[in-house]
């Protein structure tokens, strides 16, 4: 048996002909940026988010960038993350001018320790960015109770926890602003780039809809150096037709992850408690071993695509080299050592999930 990591032949055969109906109203409209359907879909991820407003834009690292700079993040300021998560949470960092600062993760899950985040403040720092890794969101609270007291900005890197809830609250409502992702993989994909911010500060959202066009309020008048960073209507009409079935798809993931939380025994999983009113949508299913790059070898015999989230720490590559470091990264060090993220998408079939509990069982046994 053969199993990938995802597979978008399965998607595409769920929903195809839905797909084609959304580029052709594209197309027939001969509007292809900033039109109708990037209004309607922002308006209905706004909802999703429960939050007032919502801009499209091309990627979710531009959401994370044009997010700082609409902040007024720039050289001189400190931002404040996580060395544990994709890279782009903090080349967003460096790509205003400002200094990335990481902070470890927790013991017990992989989410920023907030009392780390206290320690790492100083007159400098302009804005944290937690990071809802793989899908469940970190610890909200006490990050927005020491954002608040030191008069600090909170961008949520939302960019794995598309409708995620954090004590009953969704991903994206839960700071100053938020930026997702919607690479073709993510919970909601699109086919190609995009990206979206969600706030409820219209402030920020004002400069967001200059930052996003180049700075333009009027056709050539320009108000600030803004970027071209738009989401298309091609990618907005197929993220609007792909939104209809997010909480369905999100739902069979949870099963999913259930089956291999109870088929598979004994090894540490990492992450999973959650508080109350929280959920856990399951972008990724990370397991955490010490000798993972053997089982990872094993399960790849078996047929099974394994992939690694992520396999060396954001503050050991070249660009972060003059990012500030509080104290020492251990759990995080510790952790990408351990990750191994097992295939879990809403179109996997029974026997493939019963075939990597049991290559997992069988590595064990
Ligand atoms: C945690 C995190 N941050 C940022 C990004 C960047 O998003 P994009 O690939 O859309 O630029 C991603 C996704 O790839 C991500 O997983």
């Amino acid at each position: 048996m053969k199993i990938p990591f995802y597979d978008f032949s399965r998607e595409q055969s769920c929903i195809g002909d839905d797909v084609r109906s959304a580029i052709d109203r594209v197309l027939a409209s001969d509007r292809f940026i900033l039109g109708h359907e990037l209004a309607l879909f922002e308006k209905e991820f706004a909802r999703l988010c429960s939050c007032q407003y919502a801009v499209g834009v091309a990627s979710g690292t531009d959401a994370l960038f044009l997010a700082l700079k609409a902040m007024g993040t720039g050289p001189g300021d400190e931002v404040i993350t996580v060395s544990h998560s994709f890279a782009a949470t903090a080349l967003a960092i460096l790509y205003t001018g400002a200094t990335p600062v990481f902070v470890d993760i927790e013991d017990n899950s992989y989410h920023m320790e907030p009392n780390l985040l206290k320690k790492a403040i100083t007159k400098h720092t302009k804005a944290v960015i937690p990071v809802h890794l793989y899908g469940t969101c970190a610890p909200m609270s006490a990050i927005n109770e020491i954002a608040k007291a030191h008069g600090i900005y909170v961008l949520e890197d939302a960019c794995q926890a598309h409708g995620a809830l954090y004590k009953g609250n969704p991903a994206g409502s839960l700071g100053d602003a938020a930026a997702f992702s919607f690479y073709p993989t993510k919970n909601l994909g699109a086919y190609g780039d995009a990206g979206m911010i969600t706030t409820n500060d219209a402030t920020l959202y004002e400069k967001l809809l200059l930052l996003r066009n180049y700075g333009q309020r009027n056709r050539y008048h320009y108000e600030m150096i803004g970027y071209n960073s738009r989401l298309d209507e091609m990618q907005a009409a197929i993220l609007r037709t792909k939104l209809g079935s997010l909480s369905r798809w999100i739902q069979k993931r949870q099963e999913i992850a259930l089956q291999y939380d109870s088929g598979i025994r004994d090894i540490d999983m990492q992450g999973l408690s959650l508080e109350k009113g929280s959920t856990h949508v399951y972008y990724l299913y990370v397991i955490a071993v010490d000798d993972r790059d053997d089982l990872m070898t094993y399960l790849s015999d078996r047929g099974i695509e394994t992939l690694i989230h992520y396999p060396v720490p954001i503050h050991m590559h070249k660009p972060f080299q003059d990012a500030k470091i509080i104290g020492q990264l251990r759990n995080t060090e510790l952790r990408s050592s351990q990750v191994l993220s097992l295939p879990l998408h809403p179109f996997l079939h029974d026997d493939e999930i019963g075939w990597i509990i049991e290559s997992v069982q069988g590595y064990y046994a």
